[in-house]
């Protein structure tokens, strides 16, 4: 009997292997480039990481829009058609929702704990929700708009003050850009700042040089993700070396931010404990860790905050540089932007991130230019958890996908002229993605869960650039050679030339006033310092101005009614009487929440209700 069992055994295993490998031959495998060296496989074709999305291009040219590489010991799906692309992220997009086990994002990543490296399943939903729930919902981020806001306004009073301090009027636009998307993700993050007016903090010095680091430390991969057995003969130490030496120090710079709210918790529990608008989201992840501390470490509270920092500053600070620079290029769509702004905003108020939805060919601009230039040029790797089939070839479970979007983006079979800029070929298109022809924010369960943040933060920071100034390339020529650092960068930082807008000085003025007021916590001798730097740069306006310091005073003394009418007064000795008058209303709705001050609803209410004298006297 015993020996019977045995026999059947065996006849099952032998045929079960042999029906396996007799399928295997006539399942259908995608083609594989020519030559795969002897353990190399493909890696020559990694030699230039910058111009990773070209070299690719050129394979899939040869050989498909579905290919097989070997990276070394590791197969690789390489993939560059809308239509492929749809395979993986729509019709097996659960099996492609799994991460490589790089061992980078297991030392950096705090061994695949973060939202960006978990593999699919209960971790990672639970980081997309918390994500989704406290910062990137549209509801949270209409909750947080103030500090955009803040941070947009901010940005364009920096580049004012850099040129009324005198200096040349070229700018370096990028680390303004980087410092915008910083401090916005900060103030969400950790309720404060890491760069202001003309100063660093000892937190934007050290994250900026770790940032660096990671640059420098060559991106996701190293070689021990291509060759397993180098981990056995301790082949990759130094690269691991490497990545722990910058690890230890990202860490401790996430654990003295995590340290200090639960400090500024302990300290503000009774003000802000009951008050979820008020609490950033290091707050809020350690009141949930005080109802489930093993689930909520400071590692997964660590991790996550990591990550949102690595994917929401740099991606949409490059975006608007790419943006610039495309424009400079192309003046016709730059003043077609222009003047869409102008007829839907006018030039007696600031744009607002809510006027970013009736901008339609704003909006074709962003897309054309995240089409050209994907943030990501080739997708963050997934790696399938089954067998599937993609383009009709069977891939094996365990396979990294490597999706070429710059590839599909700018591909002439389905784009007319990829190679130019064309923001009109956006036009009535709905949303932000073309099928699978266009999706700079991925697609499926693994897309860019900022996507909505991220529109707005482009948006509305190229909106106020648009209306507040005159660009102009300083160079004859923009330069537009690009390179892939973890995201696709210019090589050569964009350099520009930019005059504030006349029509736009009073409100820019205001500008001045209103950051000075969010900067001191409304503190109103700074507001007051604001304004006779102001005065003196104003010389058609010193009279209004004087008025509105009169204003301040009025207001510090408490006396509320003489300063609405104090407003009023400079704004009718204003030669741009809205301007003021918009200072003033908004300094009232800024003041509004502390003093329960009657805020008048727009404008040209302050000015109608009180008839305008002739003469602009001032006197009712
Ligand atoms: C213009 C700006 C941005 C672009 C073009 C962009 C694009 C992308 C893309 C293409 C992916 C990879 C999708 C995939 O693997 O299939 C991604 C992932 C991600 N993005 Fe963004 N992103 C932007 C801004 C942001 C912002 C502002 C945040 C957060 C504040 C953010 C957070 C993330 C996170 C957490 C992931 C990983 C998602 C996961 O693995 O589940 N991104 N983004």
């Amino acid at each position: 009997m015993d020996e019977n069992l045995l026999f059947y055994a065996a006849i099952f295993l032998v045929s079960y292997i042999l029906t396996k490998k007799i399928l295997h031959k006539f399942q259908k495998h995608p083609p594989t480039p020519f030559p795969t060296i002897p353990i190399l496989g493909h890696l020559y074709l990694l030699k230039n990481p910058a111009q990773i999305h070209r070299t690719l291009v050129k394979v899939s040219d040869r050989y498909g829009p579905v290919v097989q590489l070997w990276l070394g010991f590791r197969r690789t799906l390489l993939v560059s058609s809308a239509s492929a692309a749809e395979d993986c992220l729509y019709h097996n997009d659960i099996i492609f929702a799994n991460r490589p086990r790089l061992i980078a994002a297991k030392i950096i990543g705090y061994d695949y704990t973060t939202i960006l490296w978990a593999p699919y399943g209960p971790l990672w939903r639970n980081h997309r929700r918390i994500a989704a729930t406290e910062i990137l919902s549209p509801h949270r981020l209409h909750l947080l708009s103030d500090i955009r806001t803040e941070e947009v306004r901010s940005l364009v009073k920096g580049i004012n003050d850099h040129e009324a301090e005198g200096r040349d009027c070229t700018l370096e636009i990028k680390p303004a850009l980087l410092e915008l998307t910083n401090n916005i993700m900060m103030r969400m993050i950790a309720g404060k700042r890491m760069y202001g007016e003309a100063v660093e903090t000892e937190e934007g010095k050290r994250f900026k040089m770790l940032f660096k680091e990671l640059l420098a430390i060559g991106g996701a991969f190293s070689a021990g993700d291509f060759f397993p057995f180098f981990k056995y003969l301790g082949l990759n130490k130094a690269a691991e070396k490497r990545c722990k030496a910058v690890f230890v120090k990202l860490d401790k710079f996430l654990q003295d931010l995590v340290d200090e709210q639960r400090g500024k918790l302990m300290e503000e529990e009774d003000h802000v404990g009951k008050n979820s608008k008020k609490k950033n989201l290091i707050q809020v992840l350690l009141g949930l860790q005080s109802t489930d501390p093993s689930y909520f470490t400071d590692d997964i509270i660590k991790g996550l905050v990591l990550i949102l920092l690595l994917t929401g500053t740099e991606t949409s600070s490059s975006a608007i540089e790419w943006a610039v620079a495309l424009l400079l290029k192309h003046p016709e769509c730059y003043n077609k932007a222009k003047k869409e702004i102008h007829e839907y905003v006018g030039r007696d108020r600031l744009i607002e991130e809510q006027d970013i939805q009736h901008l339609p060919y704003l909006h074709c601009i962003i897309n054309e230019t995240l089409r050209m230039y994907p943030v990501t040029p080739i997708l963050p790797p997934h790696e399938s958890s089954e067998d599937c089939v993609v383009g009709g070839y069977h891939i094996p479970k365990g396979t990294m996908l490597t999706l070429n979007l710059w590839a599909i983006q700018n591909d002439p079979k389905v784009w007319d002229e990829p190679s130019k800029f064309k923001p009109e070929r956006f036009e009535n298109v709905e949303g932000d993605r073309v099928g699978y022809q266009f999706m700079p924010f991925g697609s499926g369960r693994r897309s860019c869960p900022g996507e909505n943040m991220a529109t707005r933060v482009v948006g509305f920071t190229l909106g106020s650039l648009i209306q507040c100034f005159e660009w102009e390339s300083s160079e004859e020529e923009v330069d537009f050679e690009e390179k892939v650092a973890v995201s696709m960068l210019k090589v050569k930082p964009l350099q520009a030339k930019f005059k504030p807008h006349n029509e736009m000085l009073d409100l820019q003025f205001c500008l001045g006033v209103l950051s000075e007021v969010s900067e001191f916590s409304r503190s109103f001798v700074a507001v007051k310092k604001e304004c006779d730097a102001l005065i003196y740069k104003c010389k058609a306006d010193v009279e209004a101005l004087k008025c509105s310091l009169e204003v301040m005073e009025e207001y510090q003394q408490g006396n509320h009614e003489a300063w609405d009418y104090a407003v009023k007064k400079a704004a009718f000795k204003s030669s741009f009487p809205e301007g003021v008058a918009a200072l003033g209303s908004l300094m009232l709705s800024y003041v509004d929440d502390e003093v329960n001050y009657p805020v008048k609803e727009d404008v040209k209410t302050i000015l109608e209700e009180e008839k305008v004298p002739d003469d602009k006297t001032g006197e009712n």
